[in-house]
């Protein structure tokens, strides 16, 4: 039996084109995922997003298992396309700012705090035929928008995330083919992205900090996937390899915020410097930043957005050039990795080694100056099933080891966020992967919505604010 702290929120999270539907509703216009999903063989199991949960038609009965759940708050992400359907804040959608208006006046009446994410990978498409996020312009764009949501929101929404995990669409974006938009443009692409990114961001939060606080009296900061990385062995090699690893996996995003003297960490600026030369660039591949973008950049988040799902162990003994693309993102990091002797999930980046919640806490705490961390996701995914006992062992014993991170190592843990409310669009792994502690029914043209036994445990534990391992929770048949 372990107490959980006073002052951790509990929450779910979703984000839009996973749950929304409606891809065309009203004058929305195609997201880059919209265009990708019909990629021939882009998305495993050949489905899309463009109706999934339907919550775009179906929000309130969102609303209704959250409080089921009794959590104080709720994770979504705004549609860009949805609000600005040119992209641009020339034209606000009218139907757009009505659905968010409802959402969060129903979540409010209902109890629930808002915490909305401003960017969670869905691009309007004509902004990626425009350079997307490898366009500088990026930043002011994506500042105008974040001002029409603060303008529009921001007397209701008290939190505010900038971006989603930069790394993911980034590197999966845009140094891969794996997330739209599929560039597949290895070793370059993915680094001019982490610069516009990271100058977008910073726009964001300066315009929030300036005009909106204010009157507004909110927070906003970013959330980075902050999955651990360390060496395979106590060799020094190894363990060298695994903390450069995470400076490429975290680090590339969270040092120029976070760090005191800011700008990207010196041993990725040292190795894809080092690597650029040999392949015969006239310079590194990793775009500079200017004094003035250092510290312009420097600061700006009030608290650390922390997504968190599993481990990799990593050593360079058995790696090769040709192992992976050159130059590319993985070949900089110079390392393979594997999960050890751990039982992989069926989405292997969700396998349980729940140690590393504490370790990559504890990285955060000593590598960005102690921030308030705000677990913004942590969760499993499987192929279904509404006995889901394996979802419940990995989130006991992750939220486990964050108590002992936070009673142990002092973390600064003020919120726990369960990825996800319910089953929903997987990305490139389609509808097959399933991340929902509400499982969803796809033949049913309603979508109806129906508690796991992990619905029932997780709330039993806000209730309780106790992680209790002997308790054994009991799934009743519900239909939401
Ligand atoms: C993303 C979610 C995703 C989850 C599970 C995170 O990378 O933010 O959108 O569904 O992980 O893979």
């Amino acid at each position: 039996m372990r107490k959980i702290p006073e002052n951790i929120k509990f929450g779910v999270a979703s984000a839009a084109y996973q749950i929304e539907g409606g891809w065309n509703a009203a004058d929305k216009s195609p997201s880059i995922w919209d265009t990708f999903c019909r990629k021939p063989g882009a998305i495993l199991d050949g489905t899309n997003g463009e109706d999934t949960c339907k919550s775009y038609e179906y929000y309130k009965r969102d609303i209704e298992m959250i409080k089921f759940l009794g959590v104080q708050i709720y994770r979504f992400s705004i549609s860009w396309p949805r609000i600005l359907p040119e992209g641009f804040s020339n034209k606000i959608s009218k139907v757009g700012t009505e659905y968010y208006n409802n959402l969060i006046n129903e979540l409010i009446a209902n109890g629930i705090e808002p915490v909305v994410t401003i960017y969670h990978w869905d691009l309007p498409q004509k902004l990626q035929d425009l350079g997307g996020w490898a366009n500088p312009e990026i930043a002011v764009w994506f500042e105008d928008y974040a001002r029409v949501l603060y303008e529009l929101f921001g007397d209701r929404v008290k939190t505010w995330i900038t971006l989603n995990e930069p790394k993911q669409f980034g590197v999966f974006g845009y140094g891969m083919s794996r997330f739209a938009p599929g560039l597949n443009i290895s070793g370059i692409a993915e680094y001019l992205v982490a610069k516009n990114l990271l100058l977008a961001h910073a726009r964001a939060w300066h315009l929030y900090d300036k005009e909106f606080r204010p009157s507004q009296k909110g927070i906003c900061g970013l959330t980075i996937a902050t999955d651990y990385r360390e060496g395979e062995t106590d060799f020094p090699e190894d363990v060298i390899t695994g903390q450069e690893a995470m400076d490429f996996e975290v680090g590339l995003y969270s040092h120029p915020i976070f760090s005191t003297e800011g700008g990207f960490p010196e041993s990725v600026i040292r190795r894809i410097g080092q690597k650029s030369v040999e392949q015969g660039y006239p310079r590194s591949r990793l775009p500079e930043l200017s004094k003035e973008e250092i510290e312009f950049i420097k600061g700006t988040s009030d608290f650390y957005g922390f997504n968190h799902y599993s481990t990799r162990f990593y050593t360079r003994s058995t790696y090769k050039e040709g192992t992976f693309p050159v130059p590319s993102y993985e070949d900089d990091i110079g390392g393979v990795f594997s999960l050890k002797d751990y039982k992989p999930a069926a989405i292997i980046h969700s396998t349980a080694i729940p140690a590393g919640m504490r370790k990559a806490l504890k990285w955060v705490k000593d590598n960005c100056n102690d921030p308030e961390i705000l677990i913004l996701e942590n969760g499993f995914g499987d192929l279904g099933g509404l006995e889901d006992v394996d979802r419940i062992s990995y989130l006991a014993d992750y939220i486990n080891s964050m108590l002992d991170a936070i009673e142990i190592d002092k973390c600064n843990v003020t919120m726990y966020t369960v990825w996800s409310l319910m089953d929903n669009f997987e990305w490139c792994s389609g509808l097959r992967i399933k991340f929902g502690i509400f499982e969803i029914n796809y033949d049913d043209e309603e979508r109806t919505r129906r508690p796991k036994s992990s619905a029932f445990w997780f709330r039993h534990l806000v209730a309780t604010r106790t992680l209790d391992h002997n308790y054994k929770a009991v799934r009743k048949e519900l239909l939401f």
